[in-house]
């Protein structure tokens, strides 16, 4: 039997997404030792897990790399590959916002030159140009982004916020809140026609706990 290949983003989704494959029965206990490999596999079921970092995961997903991935919805939206979405996972769950300093309030739609600092220059192109009509100037940070506006390297930010606390320890504030976030489930397109048996098992058992924890 052929191996199915699932991508995990590296970082905050990384538990979570072990988590929901150990509830359906999926072994991922060499996963969950301190170490630095990228590839761990489950032999009992013929699973491939690969460690990649979460901006990677949509493009090993389209190649076919791997057949399944979990990543969260401001990287999908940023890299706009070309796969199947397959179920909200209901965690990682935060906003992608606007940010800046308070006073910037109400009145962000009459700055007409906007330096905007963030690592989704697609986002927030697609929001400033494409949906409110407005001409920006994206800064491309790839962390940290906070700092820009501080510093003033931007007026304002387009970044995830989930506790709120780097805003709050920074002196910004929400400005205008642009999607809700949250990790999803994703399948490349061939898999899907190849292996789709065994991949709609899991596919189904994992949106089935999800319902079932809501
Ligand atoms: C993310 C995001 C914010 C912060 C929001 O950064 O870019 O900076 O988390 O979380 P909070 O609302 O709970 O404070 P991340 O921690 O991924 O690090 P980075 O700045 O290096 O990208």
């Amino acid at each position: 039997m052929k191996y199915i290949t699932i991508a995990m983003a590296k970082g905050r989704l990384a538990e979570l997404s072990i988590e929901i494959f150990e509830s359906i029965g999926l072994n991922c206990s060499e996963m969950k030792e301190k170490s630095r490999k990228l590839i761990f596999t489950d032999e009992e079921h013929k699973i491939k897990f690969v460690l990649v970092k979460a901006s990677d995961v949509p493009t090993y997903v389209e190649y076919g790399a791997a057949d399944i991935g979990i990543v969260g919805k401001d990287t999908l939206l940023e890299e706009g590959r070309n796969l199947y979405e397959m179920a909200d996972l209901k965690f990682g769950v935060c906003k992608m916002v606007v940010a800046g300093p308070g006073e910037l309030k109400g009145k962000l739609d009459n700055l007409n030159h906007k330096r905007v600092a963030t690592k989704y220059p697609r986002i927030a192109k697609e929001y400033f140009q494409g949906k409110k009509g407005q001409t920006i100037e994206v800064i491309k940070l790839n962390g940290s982004v906070e700092l820009a506006p501080l510093v003033g390297l931007s007026e304002v930010i387009v970044d995830i916020v989930e506790s709120g606390k780097t805003l709050k320890e920074n002196g910004l504030v929400v400005i205008e809140e642009i999607c809700d976030i949250s990790a999803r489930l994703v399948v490349n397109k061939v898999s899907m026609k190849m292996e789709k048996d065994r991949i709609m098992d899991i596919v189904q058992k994992i949106k089935a706990k999800v319902q079932e924890d809501k």
